[in-house]
C-alpha cells in the first residue's frame, strides 16, 4: 500500500494544502476500507472494550502540537486498532445500555459529501437547493409527528440543544422580560439535561419544580396541578411543563394528553421529550402508546437515537414557528436581506455559520425509504416485548417497569436477597456479568433507593439473535447470583 503523507505533497512549497485528486481518492479509499472492515468486525470483537490501563494511556497521548505531517497509514493504525476498540461499543449489535444510537452507514457518506463539499448552510441564499433538503428533512419530522404546518424546526448536535432552544423559545414568549418570576414543571424522571438547559436559558435552579411519578414512573397530573396552583398563589407565573414521551430510565411515557389539558387550561407552552420515544410516533399502529404528543407546543426528538443517526443529530419541532424565529431571527449588513419564503436555519436556530445537518437525514431517508424504518422500529419494539416476557419469568427477576417502547426495567431478588441493599448489588452484578461476557452490554439505573437493570433495544443493528443472547444470559447469571446468595445466605 502506499503511503500518503503531505510532506511528500508539498515539501517545496509548505503553504499550499491542496491535495492532488489522486492523493485524495487515495485517502478516502483507505479510510472507507478501515471503517467498513472496522463495522464488520463488529460482532467479533468484545462489546466492552479492554479498560484495562486507560488513564495511564490517557496520559501517554497528551501530545505538543505536531510541527510536520504523519502520513494517514500511520494515523488510522492506533486509531482503529488500539483506541476506538477501547471504547464502550455503542455501534456494536449487542448494545441495549443507555438509549442507543445508531450510525447507519449512508449518514456517514452523507456527512463525508457535506464536509468535503463544504457549503454554508446559514442563511438560504448560499446555498437555496441545500438547504431545502434540510426543510424536506424537518418537514417529514413534522408529518410523522402530526405537527401542523405552521410548524418549524431546526436540527441541533443532540436532544440537550434542542431542550435548551426550546426552553429559550417557551420563556421569550411567555414571560418576555419578566424571567425570574417564571417557573417549570418537569417529574423526578424527566432527563436531567431539561434542568441543565432551563438554567443556560436563564430559568434558575428554584425556579424548576420537580413533581412526583406515579407507581408506573409517570408524572402525577394532579401533583402537577397543585405545584401550579402553589406557585401561583405566591406570584409566581408558571409558564412551561415537560412530558417525557419514553423516560431514559424506564421507559415511561407520562400521560401526555392529561398533561396536555392542564396546560391548555393554565395557558402553560407543553413541551415533549421524545428524545428517546418520539420516533415510535412515525409507526402509524404504534402512535396510540404516545397519545398526545402531537398536541405538544414543542418536541425535542434525537435522530441519532431513533433514526439510527450517529450521534450529533438532535431536532426540536415547535408548533407555533413564528415563535421560534422570532427567538432568533436578526440581521447584519454584510448579510442578504432575511427572507421568509423558504425555511433559513440561521433565522430558526441559534448557529449562523454551520455545517449540512439535514443532509445525513435527506441522505439516509431517500436512501433507504420510510417503509424500512418503521419495519425497523416496529421490530424493535416487538424484539422488546418478547425479551420482556421472557425476561419476567426468570426465577429472581421482579420486572418494576414492562415495555410500553422498547425499554423495560427490572431487578432481581430472593429469600436470600432479602434487604434492599443486597438487591442492588445483585442486580448491578446481574448487569455487569452479562456485559463483561461480551455480546450484550446493559446498564442500569438507581431510581429512588433502588437500583434498576435495564435492557433497551434500539440499535439497528440489535435483531432476534441479540435479543436471544440476552434472555439466555440473564438467567444464566440470574442463576449463579440467586446461587451465590443462597450458599452465602
Ligand atoms: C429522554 C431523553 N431526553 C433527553 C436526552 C438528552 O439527549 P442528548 O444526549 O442527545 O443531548 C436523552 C439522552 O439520552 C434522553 O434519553
Amino acid at each position: 500500500m502506499s503511503t500518503i503523507t503531505i510532506n511528500d505533497l508539498a515539501s517545496n512549497d509548505l503553504a499550499n494544502l491542496e491535495l492532488s485528486p489522486a492523493d485524495m481518492q487515495a485517502m478516502g479509499n483507505l479510510v472507507v476500507a478501515r471503517s467498513v472492515a472496522h463495522i464488520a468486525a463488529l460482532e467479533d470483537n468484545p462489546i466492552l472494550g479492554d479498560y484495562t490501563g486507560i488513564e495511564a494511556l490517557c496520559r501517554s497521548l497528551r501530545e505538543d502540537v505536531p510541527e510536520h505531517g504523519t502520513a494517514l497509514e500511520a494515523l488510522l493504525g492506533p486509531l482503529f486498532d488500539e483506541w476506538i476498540p477501547r471504547t464502550f461499543g455503542a455501534p456494536h449489535p449487542g448494545y441495549m445500555a443507555y438509549i442507543p444510537g445508531g450510525g447507519v452507514y449512508p449518514a456517514a457518506l452523507a456527512d463525508f459529501i457535506a464536509d468535503a463539499t463544504n457549503r454554508y448552510t446559514g442563511v438560504w441564499q448560499t446555498a437555496p437547493a441545500l438547504v431545502q433538503l434540510e426543510a424536506n428533512a424537518l418537514d417529514w419530522l413534522r408529518d410523522w409527528m402530526q405537527f401542523p404546518s405552521t410548524a418549524r424546526g431546526l436540527f441541533t448536535t443532540g436532544g440537550s440543544m434542542a431542550m435548551f432552544n426550546a426552553i429559550a423559545c417557551a420563556r421569550e414568549k411567555m414571560l418576555g422580560d419578566d424571567i425570574r418570576s417564571g417557573t417549570i414543571y418537569v417529574s423526578s424522571q424527566t432527563h436531567h439535561c431539561v434542568v441543565k438547559a432551563a438554567k443556560l436559558a436563564g430559568i434558575a435552579y428554584d425556579r424548576v419544580r420537580v413533581i412526583d411519578v406515579d407507581a408506573d414512573f409517570r408524572m402525577r397530573a394532579d401533583a402537577l396541578e397543585r405545584a401550579i396552583a402553589a406557585d401561583r398563589a405566591v406570584g409566581l407565573k408558571p409558564f412551561m411543563v415537560f412530558s417525557t414521551a419514553g423516560t431514559t430510565n424506564t421507559g415511561a411515557v407520562d400521560p401526555i394528553n392529561a398533561i396536555a389539558d392542564i396546560a391548555a387550561r393554565e395557558a402553560l407552552w407543553h413541551h415533549v421529550d421524545g428524545a428517546y420515544g418520539g420516533f415510535f410516533h412515525m409507526v402509524p399502529e404504534l402512535r396510540s402508546l404516545l397519545s398526545g404528543l402531537s398536541r405538544a407546543d414543542s418536541l425535542t426528538l434525537d435522530p441519532h437515537k431513533g433514526m439510527f443517526m450517529p450521534y450529533g443529530t438532535g431536532a426540536l419541532l415547535v408548533r407555533d414557528g413564528e415563535a421560534l424565529r422570532a427567538l432568533h431571527s436578526s440581521t447584519a449588513g454584510y448579510l442578504p436581506e432575511n427572507q421568509s419564503e423558504f425555511y433559513d436555519p440561521a433565522q430558526y436556530g441559534p448557529d449562523l455559520s454551520r455545517g449540512f445537518p439535514g443532509l445525513r437525514i435527506w441522505l439516509t431517508l431517500k436512501f433507504y425509504g420510510a417503509a424500512r424504518y418503521r419495519a425497523a422500529l416496529a421490530e424493535k419494539r416487538e424484539l422488546a416485548m418478547w425479551a420482556g416476557n421472557e425476561v419476567a419469568r426468570i426465577p429472581g427477576i421482579v420486572m418494576d417497569a414492562a415495555p410500553q417502547l422498547s425499554l423495560f426495567a427490572f431487578h432481581l431478588e430472593s429469600l436470600a436477597l432479602d434487604t434492599l441493599d443486597a438487591q442492588n448489588a445483585a442486580t448491578r452484578a446481574l448487569m455487569d456479568r452479562v456485559t463483561a461476557r461480551g455480546q450484550v452490554m446493559l446498564t442500569g439505573a438507581t431510581v429512588g433507593d433502588r437500583f434498576l437493570g435495564r435492557v433497551c433495544v434500539l440499535s439497528f443493528r440489535t435483531r432476534r439473535e441479540q435479543m436471544e443472547t440476552c434472555v439466555r444470559q440473564l438467567a444464566e447469571e440470574s442463576a449463579a447470583l440467586l446461587a451465590e446468595a443462597d450458599v452465602a445466605g
